[in-house]
């Protein structure tokens, strides 16, 4: 507060001795009033009749044009509603003493632009924390670390373009978090991502953003608890049909953000006319995107398969209905049972054991019935391992062959006595070809997504106990978390498509 005139006026005082006694006077003084709680340039002192309205512990000082937090403010507080005033910026010693009772602050409409990183440490018993409508750029690592107790955090409409990968770490009761109307560009997948989430974290709004580009894989796979709040509508989304994909299955399953926001998904078609569309049209006219259906769960033959009840809340009462409308008990001799976390585990699946199986979740504000179609074939998966395994004996067979003939044609005592380099070269050069022949050496759509499918099933062997479901990308996911947004869709298909090609060859011997 007493920095910026004696900064200003630097030059000034290096001209006129004179003038510079009496200022840095006055600036003596400033401080003394300050720091004695006076009222005068620094922080006002509360005043509960001429700016503020104290009614118990709430404290209300909206629309009086209060450049500072007042000071001296009653330890009893539990609201501080400053909102619509002119307050810049939020120092670490705003409040020199601990408000313990502090839950509430609310400082919307400020033009705040500076938030210390120790802004918070005093007031570590908030719960509900308002900063909308103001001017933040970005959000420091770490800047709301103290906030252990809050549950909501608005900071919509702000120009916030920058938020660090830490900046929310801690921040264990967080619930709701608004980042609406921002310029964010990056999706924050950590704070929903499995092992670094926020544990209570169910609504995340990052609608009216600049983001151009989702993790949709990641998203995808979250529990519906997540997505149920997940909103980011109006952002200048890339329209793909996997895009679309994702949407129509939210809205399948019901979930608020999709439901709810249905209009507002909008996304930009490939092309330089950058024409904008609505993302649940895509199955239409735009790009033929294939209309979405549930896919029922697929297993074999003796696996033991957990089927998940997917709610759009938590801490749900589950219980679940088989085929045949058998009730699934915990005391009977069933080879289903349902696990503590609600979802349905069955031992060693037969044939017979395909059908829908019905989840019935109940809680006081919701009831949701959820439907899974389960089929099982009547093999196992060693089985079909087996045949995958003849098919690349097969191969490796041929290819064997093909690498005999030529070492046979190239190889074998030169009747050519003119030119045996030139032969031996051209052997190489073809032996080389066919083994290369198999890797993309251009960017064929089609030939990796047949390698990405292949690998799935090949992958499928050491997925057991995962519902039969495939996940083409594995679990290999953890670290590329701190990609940035815009080239993560990109560089995870390349990679996946690296490791697709190693692990086809793994199995294989003759590639080295
Ligand atoms: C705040 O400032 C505006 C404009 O300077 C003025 O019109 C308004 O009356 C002021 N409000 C208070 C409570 O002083
Ligand atoms: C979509 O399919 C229709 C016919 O089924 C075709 O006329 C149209 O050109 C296709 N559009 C695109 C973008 O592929
Ligand atoms: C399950 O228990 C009942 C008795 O409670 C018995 O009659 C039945 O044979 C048992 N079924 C199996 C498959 O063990
Ligand atoms: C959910 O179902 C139970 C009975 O199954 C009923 O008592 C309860 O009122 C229902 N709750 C809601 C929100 O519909
Ligand atoms: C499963 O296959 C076996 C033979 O491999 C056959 O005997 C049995 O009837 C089949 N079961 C079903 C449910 O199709």
């Amino acid at each position: 507060m007493l920095q910026p005139p004696s900064r200003t006026g630097h030059c000034l005082l290096e001209t006129l001795p004179h003038l510079r006694n009496r200022l840095r006077w006055a600036l003596f003084l400033a401080a003394c009033m300050a720091l004695l709680g006076l009222p005068g340039a620094a922080g006002s002192a509360l005043n509960c009749h001429k700016t503020c309205i104290c009614a118990s512990n709430i404290v209300s000082c909206s629309k009086m044009n209060l450049t500072t937090v007042p000071t001296s403010l009653p330890l009893y507080t539990a609201v501080l509603d400053l909102s619509y005033n002119d307050i810049t910026g939020l120092r670490a010693e705003w409040t020199p003493i601990k408000l313990a009772k502090l839950h509430n602050l609310l400082l919307s409409h400020n033009g705040l632009h500076f938030l210390s990183s120790e802004a918070f440490t005093n007031v570590k018993q908030l719960r509900y924390l308002d900063l909308s409508s103001n001017s933040l750029r970005q959000l420091d690592e770490f800047i709301f670390e103290p906030l252990v107790n809050l549950e909501v955090l608005l900071l919509y409409n702000n120009h916030i373009s920058q938020i660090d990968r830490s900046a929310f770490v801690g921040m264990l009761n967080l619930q709701k978090l608004y980042l609406s109307q921002n310029q964010i560009s990056r999706f924050p997948l950590e704070l929903v991502k499995d092992k670094s989430r926020l544990e209570k974290l169910s609504l995340l709004d990052v609608s009216s953003n600049k983001l151009k580009i989702l993790p949709i894989d990641e998203l995808q796979v979250l529990p519906a608890w997540i997505k149920n709040g997940l909103y980011f509508h109006n952002n200048p989304l890339l329209c793909t049909c996997d895009l679309y994909s994702l949407l129509a299955h939210w809205h399948i399953r019901k979930l608020n953000s999709a439901v709810d926001f249905k209009d507002d998904y909008k996304c930009v078609l490939p092309g330089p006319q950058k024409t904008q569309v609505g993302v649940f049209g895509l199955n239409g006219d735009y790009m033929n995107c294939s209309t979405f259906k549930e896919a029922d769960k697929e297993a074999f033959l003796e696996q033991t398969l957990i089927l998940g009840c997917d709610t759009k809340r938590r801490d749900m009462l589950k219980t679940w209905v088989m085929p045949g409308n058998v009730v699934v008990t915990a005391e009977s001799n069933q080879t289903a049972k349902v696990l503590t976390d609600g979802s349905l585990k069955i031992d060693s699946v037969r044939p017979e054991d395909s059908g829908t199986y019905t989840c019935f979740a109940v809680s006081e504000a919701l009831n949701e019935t959820i439907y899974v179609v389960l089929k099982v074939h009547n093999f196992t998966m060693h089985g079909s391992g087996e045949t995958l395994n003849t098919a690349y004996t097969t191969l490796v067979g041929c290819l064997a062959s093909v690498v005999l003939v030529l070492i046979y044609l190239y190889l074998t005592p030169c009747r050519c006595f003119c030119c045996p380099n030139k032969g031996k070269n051209r052997g190489e050069d073809s032996i080389h070809s066919s083994m290369l022949s198999v890797t993309p050496t251009h960017e064929d759509p089609a030939l990796k997504a047949e390698l990405n499918r292949h690998v799935a099933f090949i992958d499928s062997k050491d997925l057991q106990g995962q519902n039969g479901k495939l996940n083409p990308n594995g679990d290999e996911d953890d670290d590329d978390l701190d990609e940035e947004a815009g080239s993560l869709g990109k560089g995870k298909r390349k990679k996946s498509v690296a490791e697709s090609i190693s692990s086809v060859f793994s199995d294989t011997p003759m590639v080295v």
